[in-house]
């Protein structure tokens, strides 16, 4: 138990180690001197089961809300992370065997199509919105939508107390953003929501 623990200790650090870095080389692409926290991990993929399998993770980083995702049931060959960063995306097939890792912008999601024709249940995205233009995000957010299926779910999360998508851009994409949870035990302290097409709400 006293192992488990301890290498669950070093493998966190190590994780800190090489995100700083990543950081230090690429400030804005990375968006954080830190990966997320296990609480932001279970807050971003609660409700996110295997029902909801293909899933797609946009920005995964290290891995914390990778790991989440797999501890609720999604299955290996269910999953695909799209990531820029090369050195994250080494880490992350030594790490997840078993799950695809596209290695592209998130921008590209529409011509990425990793489960062909399944639209995915939910998108879990860990990109730093608030350091992208408008139109970027507007980019990322219509191409998720398309490899969404009916009643697919994106979720994201913001270090500000507000969604990082706009209204203007969730209006001309016809989406609603609800916020799901404030997560203190995060640094920064963090708040998730989820974006749903409006017409799809109860
Ligand atoms: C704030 S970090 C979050 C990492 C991880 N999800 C976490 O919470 O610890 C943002 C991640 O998004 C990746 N990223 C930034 N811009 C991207 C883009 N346009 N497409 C794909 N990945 C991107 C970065 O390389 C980094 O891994």
């Amino acid at each position: 138990m006293l192992k488990l623990s301890r290498k669950r200790e070093v493998s966190r650090s190590s994780n800190a180690l090489l995100f700083c870095r990543e950081w230090l080389n690429a400030p804005l692409l990375v968006g954080a001197v830190a990966p997320s926290s296990l609480a932001l991990g279970t807050a971003i993929t609660k409700g996110i089961d295997v029902a909801s399998a293909p899933v797609i993770e946009l920005g995964p980083g290290t891995g914390v809300f990778t790991s989440a995702l797999l501890a609720s049931g999604i299955p290996q060959d269910r999953l695909a992370l799209v990531e820029t960063s090369e050195k994250f995306s080494s880490i992350l097939a030594a790490r997840y065997p078993g799950v695809a890792i596209i290695r592209s912008d998130a921008d590209r999601l529409r011509h990425i199509t990793p489960f062909g024709g399944n639209g995915a249940g939910a998108i879990v995205c860990g990109l730093p919105l608030m350091s992208m233009t408008r139109a970027k995000v507007m980019r990322i957010v219509s191409n998720g939508f398309s490899a969404l299926r009916p009643g697919g779910v994106f979720r994201l999360f913001s270090y500000m107390p507000v969604c990082p998508v706009s209204g203007n851009t969730l209006d001309r994409l016809g989406l609603a953003a609800n916020k799901e949870a404030f997560v203190p035990a995060n640094v920064p302290p963090a708040c998730v929501y989820t974006l749903q097409r409006k017409d799809e709400l109860l």
